[in-house]
């Protein structure tokens, strides 16, 4: 059997990962691959466990040096339990944010150093890494303005504008250092246009 493709979805909340990974689904469904969906930080039991605690407007004290910890514990949980397995059985992985989110937000947010990062990244993944991912680029303010109806906003949510400026400015980084991976997007294109150019990419895989 064939081993499936891994796709991830990332960029800042509001830039339409949700919207787009519903229709990657749909796309891939229609033609005849089994697909599993999940994302991050969390995806697995364990890692849904994770996600709480690092989202919960509670933990204000949180080190950043434990977020990034625990974003790579459930990382790890997704990776080992979920998401190669699912790759062995031939099903394609779509994931709602991945590893470039660890350099995004812990990197450039929380302004952590980036190679230590990497040195995390290389520790828990190894060579593993998504086969294709689309980076849906949309400013911080198109992004927030799409997300402001929205119910209370979680622990990271609640972070001012320019850490959201710092995590689209890596995000946009990482798509230039990694062009044949990262697919940057204009995300503020209609729905269907962006869709568009995310399966005529699928496809080639
Ligand atoms: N291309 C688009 N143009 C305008 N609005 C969009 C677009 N894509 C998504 N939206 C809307 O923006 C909001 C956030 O989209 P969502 O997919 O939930 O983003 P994310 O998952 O990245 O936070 C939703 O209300 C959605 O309908
Ligand atoms: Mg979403």
């Amino acid at each position: 059997m064939n081993r499936g493709k891994f796709i991830t979805i990332d960029g800042v909340e509001g830039a339409g990962k949700s919207t787009q990974i519903d229709l990657v689904c749909e796309h891939l469904i229609e033609k005849g691959i089994k697909v599993v969906r999940t994302r991050e930080p969390g995806g697995t039991e364990v890692g849904e466990k994770i996600r709480s605690v690092l989202l919960d407007v509670e933990n204000q004290e949180m080190h950043s040096d434990t977020e990034l910890l625990l974003m790579f514990s459930s990382r790890n949980e997704l990776i080992q339990n979920k998401i190669i397995p699912a790759l062995e059985e031939g099903c394609w992985v779509v994931s709602d944010r991945f590893t470039d989110a660890s350099f995004a937000y812990q990197g450039g947010g929380r302004m952590l150093n980036l190679e230590r990062i990497s040195k995390l990244a290389d520790w828990v993944l190894g060579d593993f890494k998504p086969d294709l991912t689309f980076l849906l680029d949309v400013t911080v303010e198109v992004g927030m303005q799409r997300i402001e109806t929205r119910a209370a906003k979680d622990r990271i949510e609640l972070e001012e504008r320019a850490f959201f400026e710092r995590v689209r400015s890596v995000f946009i980084q990482r798509s230039e250092a990694f062009p044949e991976r990262i697919k940057l997007i204009d995300a503020t294109a209609s729905v269907n246009d962006i869709q568009s150019k995310i399966r005529v990419l699928i496809d080639s895989l």
